[in-house]
């Protein structure tokens, strides 16, 4: 079977043609990093309005590069939520016009869940159940166990910011550019992470939720208590750094790697964009393999950030997974934007 996913529910505007929910033919992103380069953050309008004049083209090169016809697509997966209102609606109205030209299926993916199955493609094997999933990126932080494929349940999230976002943060304040996550993540190897003591927000909180806010509030302390951001050498800056990423990193694992006790893992897998830094990859690994559990991190870089191969594998699992029923409410009448955090697929 082979489905078209669609993602547009941030910066990112995405397509690609997945067969039977693991094997990629195509996976096509177009950023508007650049954009969002030149004003330091994120801005809706602009994010949706790349995605209007990206869409079209995207979709047309993720087919071509697919090697198949429209006609031989059976199904479309599309995001449709959580994330920016107009952004999203844009791959959603996309999606239908193409299902109500095709007549194809419509299936919509909660976004997050697509994030999950990106440990999924390009595997010819399932994962050894059950697993625990940790997905982080800049918009989301959430912990989940896996009994099986169809069968995921979310253990915790953030209570305030995710660790992407922390990142960010963090790298803003130490002056670096956006998107701040792999800048201080890259001036952090030539610190020492023992050097500056941050706090471990909710590491014995005894749940599987997280908090970082009180850590981004941490450095703008410590940058001031040294007079300001002009006032600190570069190695002094690596060691903020380098410090501050490991307090994220441990917050982050040791959650995992509870729930992985508590459920009985066999295996751990890392999601998101922030799965992209090597210190967590490092430290995930090895407690990992203390512990003796199989690991997955996404194949590749460009299945850690959002795309929309992710998409179409956790639409394929929801319509195999789907009765005659459920499959017939797969239309373009039924599918909306649904902002909430809930999981669902
Ligand atoms: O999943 P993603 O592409 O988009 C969201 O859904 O948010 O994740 C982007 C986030 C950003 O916060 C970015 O700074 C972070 O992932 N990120 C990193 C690294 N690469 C990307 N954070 C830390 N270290 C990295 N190497
Ligand atoms: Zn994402």
């Amino acid at each position: 079977m082979k489905i078209l996913g669609i993602e547009t529910s941030c910066d990112e505007t995405a397509a690609s043609v997945v067969k039977d929910g693991y094997g990629v033919l195509s996976n096509v992103i177009g950023s508007s990093e650049k954009l969002h380069e030149e004003t330091k953050g994120i801005v809706p309008e602009i994010a949706a309005r790349d995605s209007a004049l990206k869409i079209a083209p995207i979709l047309q090169k993720a087919v071509l590069d697919a090697r198949v016809s429209w006609e031989e697509i059976d199904a479309i997966a599309v995001t449709n939520g959580p994330g920016l209102l107009g952004s999203l609606l844009v791959g959603i109205e996309a999606a239908k016009t193409l299902a109500l030209l095709y007549k194809k299926p419509l299936i919509p993916v909660f976004h997050i869940a697509g994030h999950l199955f990106s440990n999924i493609l390009e595997r010819k094997e399932l994962p050894h159940f059950p697993v625990i999933s940790l997905t982080v990126s800049g918009g989301h932080n959430d912990l989940y166990v896996w009994e099986r494929l169809s069968e995921i349940q979310k253990l915790g999230s953030t209570i305030d910011d995710a660790a992407g976002e922390a990142f960010d943060k963090g790298a803003r304040m130490l002056g670096l550019p956006y998107p701040g996550g792999p800048h201080l993540s890259r001036i952090a190897e030539g610190g020492d992470a023992q050097k500056i003591h941050f706090p471990r927000p909710m590491k014995q909180s005894g749940d599987f939720n997280f908090s970082f806010s009180g850590l981004k509030t941490a450095l703008f302390y410590e940058i001031r208590n040294r007079g300001g951001l002009h006032e600190i050498s570069d190695s002094e800056k690596a060691d903020l750094a380098a410090s501050y990423q490991e307090a994220i990193v441990e917050i982050l694992l040791q959650k995992l790697f509870s729930a992985a006790d508590a459920y009985s893992a066999k295996e751990v897998h890392l999601a998101g964009g922030v799965s992209a830094n090597k210190r967590l990859r490092e430290r995930f690994l090895e407690e990992a393999q203390k512990r003796n559990l199989l690991t997955r991190i996404p194949e590749k870089m460009s299945y850690s950030t959002d795309n929309a191969a992710m998409i179409a594998a956790a639409g394929y699992v929801m319509w195999e997974n789907a009765s005659k029923e459920t499959r017939k409410t797969f239309t373009i009448q039924n599918l909306e934007v649904n902002l909430s955090h809930e999981f669902r697929m």
